[in-house]
């Protein structure tokens, strides 16, 4: 079993390997897999702004490319105390995967506060 201590863990290292060069804003994201697989994610940024991947999408879409698409659990994190919710993009990508995620946002005073893809993201566009 993953605990969520472990989770917060894996995100906050992976904040280390943030490449932020023009916002010097280190984001670390761990997602949990139904399988019970640990996938981080940080965010890569790019001279050409909007070529900028968040730390959530590199989280999934590691995670899918390696067969995996049941996610249990999301831990963002950021080395500050305010607390980061994922962006527009990224949850509208989370949302492709998995209705019921839990969402767990981390600040570096070791606070959580707990929400889900339901709250972040109602009345979310589908195709059917
Ligand atoms: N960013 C993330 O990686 N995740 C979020 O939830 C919010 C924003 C990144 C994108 C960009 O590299 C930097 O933070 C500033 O927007």
């Amino acid at each position: 079993m993953v605990t969520e201590q472990e989770l917060i863990n894996a995100a906050k290292e992976a904040s280390k390997k943030a490449y932020a060069p023009y916002s010097n804003f280190h984001v670390g994201a761990a997602l949990l897999t139904a399988s019970n697989k640990i996938f981080q994610g940080c965010n890569v940024e790019n001279a050409s702004f909007g070529a900028t991947n968040c730390a959530e999408r590199t989280a999934i879409f590691s995670a899918v490319v390696n067969g995996e698409r049941e996610f249990k659990k999301l831990v963002i994190f950021v080395d500050r105390e305010e607390f980061t919710p994922p962006c527009g993009i990224c949850r509208q990508v989370i949302s492709e995967f998995s209705h019921d995620i839990e969402i767990l946002l981390a600040n570096n005073k070791g606070d959580i506060k707990r929400t889900n893809i339901r709250e972040l993201l109602p009345l979310s566009f589908e195709l059917n």
